[in-house]
């Protein structure tokens, strides 16, 4: 039997297309392992999002290099954003590497492979596929689902913001047949799956062209929510130009949809939104968020946010800061700018000294920490539901998983027998960070 390793980063979309290269290559023969070293396949999936991201691949690629030096018949492919948006120059710069990919080859990985053991060249493979639909084969849905699971709906982004690379990297938008999607939810409800996060770049462009027979996002949202077996629904990411009032709707109306939405915000400045093409002003954004919250008012709101972006002032950072305190957010994911190749924003002067981004990354992330504290103390003492999703690691308590505002939680189980895919109610006894603790009760 032959063993692959495989490794990922970046977003849920590369950990998604992960375990599908897994389970197609499963049909090939392969069994995932944990040890590069017993491997005859590594495979890194990749991301080129921020420059970060790009060092982590490079210093894990050259960990990588003595293991294929002393094993030719070891095959070392990359996959993903990465491999796309560089294609033969990382051949340049590695040429240990057998393979390059990019993301709409993933299906295709197994036939990679075989290329590679046939003839032993190495090779560039990457571009986008013609086709205006995005299925994916039945045969490649997992068997063994977690509790909570991703299924993927849309893939690509046609949004164009100008700092990043994502429309470039996995390409136009394109959804799900949802006859398909409806399909493989029940096949994974069939095989334990309790909740449902429909996953894309851009979920609520859903069913916007290509189709056969379209649907707007809502409709799929009621859709998924009749599937019996389905006990939880969410969505990510979202964009807040095309979140519609339906979509508001959808949250009164569907008990299983849980209250929380990520809502990427990326700045609370309007000089800076216009900079980096949302196509919003703040203020819409303020007003959408106000409806939502006082319509659904137990619901948690998250987002993303990008300081130091070019020409971003003093000021401008401080507008930022004063969006998170009046949306409130339960959780944040603050990054600092990082210039990206072939990006609109790339040709912009990136003129924020590193030391000032650093500043203002710490301080956004010190009010996310306060404000995620604040929010955080009102469920002590009360009770939460939460589905089981696996062990915990935090040292007295035997079972992690998440809450209807998708807080991380640590569940004593005490007398009652659990596992995973069972939802509890859990008195909540203490909060650090975005996770709860508590116990079960009775
Ligand atoms: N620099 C910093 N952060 C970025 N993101 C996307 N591109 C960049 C970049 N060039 C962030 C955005 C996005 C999240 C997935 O990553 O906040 O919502
Ligand atoms: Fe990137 Fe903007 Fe598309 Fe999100 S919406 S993936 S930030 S281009």
């Amino acid at each position: 039997m032959k063993q692959v390793y495989l490794d990922t980063f970046g977003c849920q979309m590369n950990v998604a297309d992960t375990d599908r290269m897994e389970l197609l290559l499963f049909h090939s023969g392969y069994r995932r392992t944990q040890e590069k070293e017993d491997a005859d396949l590594i495979l890194v999936n990749t991301c080129s999002i921020r420059e970060k991201a790009e060092q982590k691949t490079f210093s894990l690629f050259g960990s990588l290099k003595p293991l294929k030096l002393a094993n030719p018949d070891l095959i070392l492919g990359l996959t993903g954003c990465l491999g796309q948006q560089d294609g033969k120059k990382l051949l340049q710069r590695m040429p240990y590497l057998d393979f390059v990919m990019g993301p709409d080859q993933v299906d295709g990985v197994a036939h990679a492979v075989d290329k590679v053991r046939s003839n032993g060249k190495s090779f560039v493979w990457t571009g986008f596929d013609q086709e205006k639909t995005y299925s994916i084969p039945e045969f490649s849905l997992p068997k063994a689902p977690g509790a909570s699971t991703f299924v993927n709906i849309i893939k690509g982004c046609d949004k164009f913001c100008s700092f990043c690379v994502v429309p470039y990297t996995r390409g136009r938008e394109k959804s799900r047949e949802p006859d398909e999607l409806y399909r493989e939810i029940r096949h994974l409800v069939e095989y334990g799956a309790k909740e449902i996060i429909l996953l894309g770049q851009n979920v609520n462009s859903y069913g916007k062209r290509g189709l056969k027979n379209p649907i707007p996002f809502h409709e799929l949202l009621y859709g998924v929510a009749q599937i019996p077996g389905v006990e939880r629904l969410r969505f990510t990411t979202s964009h807040p130009n095309d979140f519609t009032r339906e979509t508001i709707r959808a949250y009164q109306d569907i008990d299983i949809l849980m209250n929380h939405l990520h809502l990427p915000v990326q700045s609370g400045n309007n000089e800076v939104l216009k900079a980096m093409r949302r196509d919003h002003t703040i203020e819409e954004y303020r007003e959408l968020l106000f409806e939502l919250k006082s319509k659904v008012p137990d619901i948690c709101i998250s987002t993303d946010i990008i300081v130091g972006f070019p020409g971003e002032t003093g000021e401008a950072f401080e507008d930022t800061l004063r969006i998170m305190e009046e949306i409130g957010y339960s959780s944040s994911f603050i990054f600092s700018y990082s210039p990206r190749p072939g990006t609109p924003a790339n040709e912009l002067n990136d003129s924020i000294a590193e030391e000032i981004k650093k500043r203002r990354l710490q301080e956004a992330i010190a009010l996310q920490s306060r404000l995620t504290s604040e929010i955080g103390q009102h469920y002590i003492g009360n009770n939460t539901e939460v589905l089981i999703e696996g062990r915990s690691s935090k040292p007295g308590y035997t079972f992690k998983g998440r809450n209807p505002q998708y807080w991380g939680a640590n569940v004593q189980a005490g007398e009652k027998t659990l596992k995973a895919g069972d939802t509890v109610k859990v008195r909540v006894q203490s909060v650090s960070g975005h996770s709860l603790s508590g116990k079960a009760t009775l």
